[in-house]
C-alpha cells in the first residue's frame, strides 16, 4: 500500500514522449508567436532581440573589463584577447559575493555594490584608473534598443527587481563618483555571453542554453524572421526568455500540485512556469513539497514534519546533486540529509533519492523539449535535411548534477532526431563572450565615428 501511494505522489512527474512531443511543438508555437509583430504583444517567450549579429570571427583584439552576473557567482574579469594566428585569451577574474540582502533589494543597491566590486577589482589588478571598454552580461532579462542601451532590465521576478532603468547610465554616474572611467560598450543575457565563449572555439555555436538557478535559450535567428526588427539581412542573436513558456496555461496539463505550491509560495506567482519545473532555483524546492506530502501521508520521517523541512531553499542544486549520485552509499545519502538538519532511516533515504531522481529527470525531459523546438527551427531556417550544430552550455545544474545533461542529450536525440547536436561546456563562464562581444561592439563604433 505505501509503495502504491508513493507510487500515486510520483507517477505525474513521468512525462511520456508522446507529452513530450506536444510541449516541443507547443514551444515552438511559442517561438513564432514571439518573433511576429502581430502576435509579440502576448507571446509569453519574449524573443528579445540582442543586437549580437554574428559570433566571434578571430578578428577580436584589446583589452577588456567584463562583468558577470550570474545566477550563483558576480565576477569581475579583465580579458585580453589577441587576433590573428595567435589568437588567444587571457583572463583575470575575481568572484565577489552578493548578499543576499542585496540580491533582494532594489537595483540601486545592487548597482552601487557592483560598482563598489568594479573598484576593488581594479585596485587588485593594480589598474586603478585604466579607461577599458566593458561587457557587461547578466542573468536576467533585459529589453534593449541597441547592444549598450538597456531600456528596461524589467522584474527578473526572482532576483533583482530592477526598475526601468539604463544599466549603462547608473554605472556610469556612480562610476564618476568613485573617480574611474568606464565606457560601456555591450550589455548581455548570460545565455548570449555563453553562445559566444563557446562560439570562440567553434564557429558553428548558434544556440546557448542556461541550465542553472535560472533556465534560458539564445540563438542566431534569420533577420528575415524577426519582424520586430528592421532589415532582413543576415542573423541576429535572440534571447528566448524561454522561462515564461506556459504563462498562458499551455503546460498546466502536465503541472502537479507539487508545482502549483511552488509557485504559489514564489516570489513571482503565476510567472515563469517552464523555468520553475526545470530550473536549480526551483528543483529543490519542488522535492521538498513532494517530501512534506509524504511525510504527512506517513511514509516518510516517521510522519514528523520537522522545523528543517518547513524551510525554503534548503534542498540546493549541490545537495540535489550530492544525494543522486550514483558514487554515494545510501548511509551517505542519509549524512547529507542529516546536514540538512534532517533525521532519516534507511528507507527514508532511499525514497528521497527517488523523489529527487524524478523531479530531474522531469526537469531535463522539458529541458530536451523546449531545446528540441529550437533546433527543429534552426533546421528548417537552414532548409537542410540534418542539422550539425553546436550548443553553448553553463549553468551549475548542467555542470554539477550527475545525470541532468545525460538526461537532456537523449532526450534531445528523441525529439529531434534529425539534428546532430554536439553541447559545449563553457568551462569560461560568459564573461569571456561578453569580452568578445564589447570587441566586435567597439570595433563597429570606431568604424562609424
Ligand atoms: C556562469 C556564467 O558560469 O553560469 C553566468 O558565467 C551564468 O553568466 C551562470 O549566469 C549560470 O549558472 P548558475 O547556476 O550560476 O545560475
Ligand atoms: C532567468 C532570466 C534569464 C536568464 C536565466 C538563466 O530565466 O530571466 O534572463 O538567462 O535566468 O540565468
Amino acid at each position: 500500500a505505501q509503495r502504491r501511494r508513493l507510487h500515486a505522489a510520483l507517477s505525474p512527474f513521468l512525462l511520456p514522449l508522446a507529452v513530450l512531443r506536444d510541449v516541443r511543438d507547443s514551444m515552438r508555437a511559442e517561438l513564432e508567436y514571439g518573433l511576429k509583430r502581430e502576435t509579440q504583444g502576448k507571446a509569453t517567450v519574449k524573443m528579445l532581440p540582442t543586437y549580437v549579429c554574428g559570433t566571434p570571427d578571430g578578428t577580436e583584439k584589446g583589452k577588456f573589463l567584463a562583468l558577470d552576473l550570474g545566477g550563483t557567482n558576480f565576477r569581475v574579469l579583465l580579458v585580453k584577447i589577441k587576433s590573428g594566428r595567435r589568437r588567444s585569451v587571457q583572463m583575470y577574474n575575481k568572484i565577489f559575493a552578493i548578499p543576499l540582502e542585496i540580491m533582494q533589494g532594489t537595483g540601486e543597491e545592487l548597482f552601487d555594490h557592483i560598482v563598489q566590486c568594479i573598484a576593488d577589482f581594479l585596485e587588485y589588478m593594480g589598474i586603478k584608473g585604466a579607461r577599458l571598454p566593458l561587457g557587461f552580461t547578466f542573468s536576467f532579462p533585459c529589453r534593449q534598443a541597441s547592444i549598450d542601451k538597456v531600456r528596461t532590465a524589467a522584474q527578473n521576478g526572482f532576483r533583482w527587481q530592477l526598475c526601468v532603468c539604463l544599466v549603462s547610465d547608473i554605472i556610469l554616474g556612480k562610476g564618476d563618483l568613485l573617480e574611474f572611467d568606464l565606457d560601456i560598450v555591450a550589455v548581455v543575457n548570460d545565455t548570449v555571453g555563453t553562445m559566444m565563449t563557446c562560439g570562440y572555439e567553434d564557429p558553428n555555436c548558434e544556440i546557448g542554453l542556461i541550465a542553472g538557478t535560472g533556465s534560458n535559450v539564445c540563438y542566431m535567428e534569420d533577420m528575415k524572421n524577426i519582424e520586430i526588427v528592421e532589415g532582413n539581412e543576415g542573423k541576429m542573436c535572440i534571447n528566448t526568455e524561454w522561462g515564461a513558456f506556459g504563462d498562458n496555461g499551455c503546460i498546466d496539463h502536465i503541472r502537479t500540485k507539487y508545482d502549483r505550491e511552488v509557485d504559489e509560495g514564489s516570489l513571482n506567482p503565476g510567472k515563469q512556469r517552464y523555468e520553475k519545473m526545470t530550473s536549480g532555483m526551483y528543483l529543490g524546492e519542488i522535492v521538498r513539497q513532494i517530501l512534506i506530502d509524504l511525510t504527512k501521508q506517513g511514509l516518510l520521517f516517521r510522519g514528523q514534519i520537522s522545523e528543517s523541512l518547513r524551510k525554503r531553499g534548503i534542498f540546493e542544486t549541490k545537495f540535489l546533486s550530492q544525494i543522486e549520485s550514483d558514487r554515494l552509499a545510501l548511509l551517505q545519502v542519509r549524512r547529507v540529509l542529516r546536514q540538512l538538519g534532517l533525521d532519516s532511516t534507511c528507507d527514508d533515504s532511499i525514497i528521497v533519492k527517488e523523489v529527487c531522481g524524478v523531479v530531474s529527470t522531469r526537469a531535463a525531459r522539458l529541458c530536451g523539449a523546449g531545446l528540441a523546438a529550437v533546433l527543429e527551427k534552426k533546421r528548417e531556417n537552414r532548409g537542410v535535411e540534418r542539422l550539425q550544430i553546436t550548443v553553448g552550455v553553463d549553468g551549475t545544474l548542467y555542470k554539477l548534477h550527475p545525470h541532468f545533461s545525460r538526461v537532456l542529450q537523449e532526450t534531445v536525440k528523441e525529439l529531434a532526431p534529425q539534428c546532430d547536436v554536439t553541447f559545449m561546456l563553457s568551462e569560461d563562464g560568459s564573461g569571456k563572450g561578453a569580452a568578445l562581444i564589447t570587441a566586435v561592439a567597439k570595433r563597429l563604433h570606431n568604424v562609424g565615428q
